[in-house]
């Protein structure tokens, strides 16, 4: 991998400040070549354990640090992320596969969370309340929960971990993190930066594991360790939850969605065509907003069909590092086989394939961006997110329809709209069963927005002033004065 910085690229893992070596390490895959891009330690229960300890020792340290000062700290780390944007960036390509322009747009992102709880530390204020005694004064501390194991995904590599950290950081809580054992690379230049910024030994740590169910499951066990934060699917959030419950630990969970994306027939079709391709093609799909079930008014379905098809002939598949590429290849053969299948279920079951629908030329996991109609409710690319550059799209008659329809579904992630009817805007956003909604906009996520499913999509809110919250407990003072 060339960067301008190679001291980037780094294979050890992090742990009370030190990079550690270990006898096992694991090969990542680039799923651009499908070649191995380097080996990362694999870390066993001794290393998560030093981990662990390393974190609850710096806990007091860091918590107790004045909350400017804890602000500092991430600022710099914000300011060298974006100094090193261009190799984050290119470590981003390698390892999960997006175009470099998307990835470059991520590092930014990523930053933007950092900044963003940079000044959030200094506003986690607490209450006075006024007391029922007059003998009596009655005070609201915010205090962090403590040592936090954040658990992250592979389909945005570094803004996941600083949406997780940032927050965490700003709040005194110390951080043991796991990435993604697909993009382990990107946490461990984070890490470093991290180093770089001056964070004292401990306060943020990195390990890196194939083993995903057993490193998880022993972070989730862990006694020192207060609190859970996840982003991934619903089957695994389930299991650290239940896991969760024995120690009672808090959790923060970022789970699947099965976003729907419904065009009314007074939309601007061309509005809605462009946000239907910016919500879909998004790192090729593979976003837990991306929308996933087309609902179009049957006066509008063709004219929008055949505004979508125009926009989805000029996507260009392949190498993300390549000028002018839009979509990666998918993550992973298991990733890809989804498509293939959700693909092959609703054409047996009715649908037709209008564009795409197969693997590209680019062979490996690329796969041809696809616009599928006569989608039904039965078929398995309705039930259950596609994570793919798969467009499936049903017409409806009645908003009350399209409504049931759109939220019959156990997730409850993201919804999107198009309507310039403004008493429509106002039912349609309130009766949606959901998190987020996109109303004539497909960008919904940013630092300053809650971003945070309902339903089996998850349990509270990252980003925003809520953001913070999630590592924050509450502890009433009462204080006599008689
Ligand atoms: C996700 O896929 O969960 C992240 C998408 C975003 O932050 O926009």
């Amino acid at each position: 991998m060339q960067l301008k910085d190679p001291v980037l690229f780094r294979k050890l893992c992090f742990v009370d400040g030190r990079w550690h070596r270990a006898q096992e390490r694991f090969s990542v895959k680039d799923p651009t070549t499908r070649d191995t891009l380097g080996e990362v330690v694999n870390c066993d229960e001794t290393l998560l354990d030093q981990a662990v300890q390393a974190a609850h020792v710096a806990q007091p340290l860091w918590r107790n640090l004045a909350a400017p000062k804890r602000a500092r700290f991430l600022r710099k780390w914000g300011d060298l992320i974006l100094e090193n944007k261009q190799d984050l960036a290119t470590i981003i390509v390698r390892e999960q596969g997006k175009p470099l322009a998307e990835a470059l747009a991520e590092v930014v992102y990523a930053s933007s969370f950092v900044y963003w709880f940079a000044d959030e530390a200094l506003r986690a204020y607490g209450d006075v309340i006024p007391s029922p005694s007059s003998t009596r004064r009655s005070f609201v501390l915010k205090q962090p929960v403590g040592v936090v194991a954040a658990i992250t995904p592979w389909n945005f590599p570094s803004a996941m971990i600083t949406r997780k950290c940032a927050p965490a950081l700003a709040a005194g809580c110390t951080v043991v993190l796991k990435p993604a054992e697909q993009t382990p690379f990107s946490a461990l230049a984070l890490a470093f930066l991290a180093q770089k910024a001056g964070f004292p030994k401990g306060v943020i740590n990195v390990i890196t594991s194939n083993n995903p169910g057993i490193i998880g499951a022993k972070l989730v066990a862990h006694e020192l360790v207060n609190k859970i934060t996840f982003t991934g699917s619903t089957q695994v959030g389930k299991i650290i939850m239940k896991g969760a419950a024995k120690t009672l630990k808090r959790v923060s969970l970022e789970l699947g969605g099965n976003a729907p994306f419904i065009v009314f027939e007074d939309a601007d079709l061309d509005l809605a065509a462009e946000g239907a391709m910016a919500c879909k093609f998004r790192n090729n799909g593979q976003t837990c907003i991306s929308a996933n079930r087309f609902y179009i008014h049957a006066s509008v379905h063709d004219a929008f069909v055949e505004k979508l098809i125009e926009k989805v002939k000029r996507l260009t598949v392949g190498d993300g590092l390549k000028e002018g590429m839009t979509q990666g290849p998918l993550i992973n053969q298991a990733g890809f086989e989804k498509v293939e299948i959700h693909i092959a279920d609703a054409v047996a079951k009715g649908a037709t394939v209008l564009l795409g629908g197969k693997q590209h030329a680019a062979g490996g996991t690329f796969f041809e961006p696809t616009i599928i109609t006569k989608v039904t409710d039965t078929m398995l690319m309705t039930q259950e997110e596609t994570f793919g550059p798969v467009i499936g799209i049903q017409s409806f008659e009645t908003e009350d329809d399209v409504i049931a329809h759109a939220n019959a579904t156990p997730y409850g992630l993201a919804a999107y709209f198009y309507s310039r009817d403004f008493a429509r805007i106002w039912r349609v956003a309130e009766a949606l069963e959901c998190g987020m909604v996109g109303v004539n906009e497909s960008r919904i996520s940013e630092a300053s927005a809650p971003f945070g499913g309902t339903k089996q999509s998850g349990i509270g809110r990252e980003g925003s002033k809520h953001g913070l919250d999630a590592f924050l407990e509450i502890k009433h003072v009462s204080m006599g004065i008689a």
